[in-house]
């Protein structure tokens, strides 16, 4: 049988839906508008992309949102200074600056200059912590996404093995950090696969449910997967296709066409996780003006 489509752009729409009517509760309460600041440092392609996506949602929402764009060669210093005075900007309740950042700019130092009570993206350490300990003040926007996905497409998590292939700080360890908590949505047995481990097909097939979040085109093929498993997709690659205006298209982690003759239902690239990372950043920002107007 073929495998079920979770539709990120559907269930994104859903929270949103869910969203606006607290934007807008906000707004007639406590007189708040929710507030995002952006720091893009150059023009990567994929992060101008990323940055205006973002925008144009929290537009759509009625939160206020601002782009604060630098140059490629702007210094460690410009941008960690930007950062403090957006930190003590009371129109901002969430602050994101969009990765990667240029190699002479040490990103840690920038994420940890962000007040944890505007860490949108949840990547302080001391959000990466309150996350672990089941504590969150904001969750991951891909990984919280990934989460959605299951719950809300009928695939809960819970006491199913999951096998999540990428130990990003972004992706794959955020999310086996919300996924092992004794919460409702999560609960699951949750291994960990990454370039270290020893025949990955063979982990990956006992997954009831696999998360491919490697980064690499494809890797995830139809023998690594379990009947009647449910695979979400977080890879987003670029590979050249001529028959494009752009010259390329998206592909996943996974290989699709093959993977979805024998799953129970994954999602696609694009169309899947996607729309959910920009959906959660905005569930953040939401949240972070509740917060702060408590
Ligand atoms: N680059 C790729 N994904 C993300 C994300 O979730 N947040 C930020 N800030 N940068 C990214």
């Amino acid at each position: 049988m073929e495998a079920e489509i979770i539709s990120g752009t559907e269930i994104a729409a859903e929270i949103r839906g869910e969203l606006k009517e607290e934007v807008k509760e906000l707004k007639e309460r406590r007189g708040v508008t929710p507030g995002l600041v952006m720091v893009r440092v150059g023009e990567d392609p994929a992060s101008v992309s990323y940055v205006s996506g973002k925008s144009k949602a929290s537009e759509e929402l009625g939160i206020y949102s601002e782009t604060i764009v630098l140059p490629e060669d702007a210094g460690e210093e410009e941008v960690l200074a930007k950062v403090e005075e957006l930190n003590n900007d009371p129109r901002f309740h969430g602050i994101l600056v969009q990765l990667p950042l240029p190699k002479h700019i040490d990103s840690d130092k920038v994420l940890n200059a962000i007040d944890p009570r505007k860490d949108v993206d949840g990547f302080h350490p001391v959000n990466v912590g309150r996350l672990l300990i089941g504590e969150p003040f904001f969750m991951p926007c891909t990984p919280h996404g990934v989460q959605q996905l299951l719950v809300r497409s009928g695939n809960s998590p819970e006491g199913k093995r999951v096998v999540i292939c990428g130990r990003s700080n972004i992706v794959g360890k955020p999310l086996m950090a919300i996924l092992v908590q004794k919460k409702k949505g999560a609960n699951a047995t949750v291994t960990m696969c990454h370039t270290g481990t020893k025949d990955l097909a063979s982990v990956a097939r006992e997954a009831d449910i696999l998360v491919a979040a490697m980064g690499s085109a494809k890797a995830i093929t139809v023998d690594m997967i379990k009947e009647g498993a449910v695979v979400i997709d977080v890879g987003v690659n670029r590979i050249p296709d001529a028959t494009k205006k752009s010259g390329f298209r998206l592909v996943g982690d996974t290989d699709f066409e093959a993977i979805k003759a024998k799953a129970k239902a994954i999602t696609p690239v694009p169309g899947g996780v996607g729309p959910m990372t920009v959906t959660m950043l905005l569930v953040n920002t939401v949240r972070a003006a509740e917060m702060q107007s408590a």
